[in-house]
């Protein structure tokens, strides 16, 4: 069955054709039958090296035996919904000790709702009304954070959705990325009535964009001046970079973290946690709501003990050392507008003149010509996140070999497939 036919059913079902809008891209996306390690393979039977990893999310590598055979172990013993398992406990403590600011948490189903819960939390907690977060930070697809949002709301140029009520929108105070000076001045108007800041540590719905030196100490600093609470969102970045939180790589201490993607091996989950005397107003214990059917279900947190039992064994530096070989390779295009930016083994490849380094810059980056080297990588076999404001994802699964092959691919649609001045000689 070929692709278009099935985007054609599709269509008659889903909006736009998808269950959800970042995996949607023009005429019709490709649809997919199967994965192994590195690669996942169309319906027409096509392989490609994969750089997408479910956004980010499958960083042991798909169909990885430990972890298969965890969960198999769960369908042979059903483990009821609903109800208290060890397993969520075996899973807790073992983030508990990888991050030690996760001093007690919550699981939740997706990374959204990780975040609601947690702004919801820091306005109780504080008993103040407004949250910052940065222009293009997403956080998942609700009414708190849908406000200048990245990711797909960014690529489809709506960063704001309608729909959201007026009194929640002006709720959210939009500071910018690696820009104190934008913040100071929030701070200096709303300070006192700020609930928290919220942010990825490292953006990744805006591409891939460090922190400048010293900007998340700042944030700490500021927050604790004006009695804020400080959230980093580390749904991409937890246990990708090493085995724990970005936080521990750069020494700041939020008060409260999400997580997803990767603590879930591939299952969907989210987790919310932090300070103990935050979290205990969540109810039973205080009177925050927050509830879940299928919260650390069996086989989310079976799938996800068995994550990071396989990631512990590894070495992270392998991954960081094969991403680090693609910024290498593609930093000689520069000279015709190719940006690499990769923090460890994330990055992005923006096609604009200049370092993309905070909102402003990355805007300038043109997402047709994004799109065009998507199209001849995929034709060559090599799958990125599929929009110029997304990012591209080396896992413990990739090989040298297929890396290199990879870069070799890159250069080549850089140089012939793109090359104006070559394609109109032809
Ligand atoms: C930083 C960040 N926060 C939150 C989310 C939302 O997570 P989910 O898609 O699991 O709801 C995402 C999704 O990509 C994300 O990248």
């Amino acid at each position: 069955m070929l692709s278009e036919e099935l985007f054609n059913r599709a269509s008659k079902l889903f909006p736009g054709g998808v269950n959800s809008p970042v995996r949607f891209y023009s005429p019709y996306p490709t649809y997919f039958s199967r994965a192994s390690g590195s690669r996942i393979f169309d319906v027409e039977g096509k392989e490609y090296l994969d750089f997408c990893m479910g956004f980010g999310v499958n960083f042991a590598g798909y169909s990885n035996a430990e972890i298969a055979e965890e969960i198999m172990y769960l369908l042979d013993n059903t483990i009821p919904e609903g109800v208290p398992t060890e397993h969520e406990i075996t899973l807790g403590e073992t983030i508990q000790k990888a991050v030690p600011s996760v001093e007690r948490m919550r699981f939740t189903n997706s990374g959204t709702e990780a975040t609601m819960h947690a702004i919801r939390l820091a306005r109780a907690f504080t008993g103040r009304k407004f949250i910052l977060k940065m222009n293009a930070g997403f956080h998942g697809a609700h009414d708190y954070v849908l406000v200048n949002a990245g990711s797909g709301a960014l690529n489809f140029g709506s960063p704001s959705s309608p729909g959201i009520p007026d009194e929640v929108s002006k709720t959210v105070l939009i500071g910018d990325f690696n820009n104190e000076e934008s913040i100071k001045e929030l701070f200096k108007k709303y300070g006192h009535e700020i609930a928290a800041v919220i942010t990825e540590p490292v953006l990744g719905n805006l591409g891939v964009i460090g922190p400048e030196k010293g900007f998340l100490k700042f944030l700490r600093e500021i927050t604790d001046e004006y009695g804020a609470l400080l959230i980093f969102d580390e749904i991409i970045t937890g246990f990708r970079f090493k085995f724990g939180g970005y936080q521990d790589l750069i020494g700041v201490k939020p008060d409260l973290t999400t997580m997803g993607k990767i603590i879930g091996g591939g299952m969907p989950i989210g987790l919310f946690g932090g300070r103990s005397e935050i979290m205990e107003k969540i109810s039973p214990q205080g009177s925050v709501y927050q509830s879940g059917t299928f919260s650390a279900n069996p086989f989310t947190v079976a799938s996800g003990i068995a994550t990071l039992n396989f990631l512990k064994k590894r070495d992270y530096e392998y991954t960081i050392g094969l991403a680090q070989w693609v910024e290498d390779k593609l930093k000689n295009f520069s000279d015709i507008g190719v940006q690499v930016n990769r923090v460890y083994n994330m990055f992005t490849i923006f096609f604009n003149g200049e370092k993309v380094w905070n909102y402003e810059t990355a805007l300038k980056s043109d997402k047709k010509k994004f799109m065009d080297f998507f199209n001849f990588s995929k034709k060559h076999g090599i799958y990125f996140s599929p929009g110029q404001f997304e990012a591209s994802f080396v896992g413990m699964a990739h090989t040298p070999e297929e890396v290199e092959m990879a870069v070799f691919k890159m250069v080549y649609t850089l140089e012939f497939d793109m090359n104006e001045d070559r394609n109109k000689r032809k």
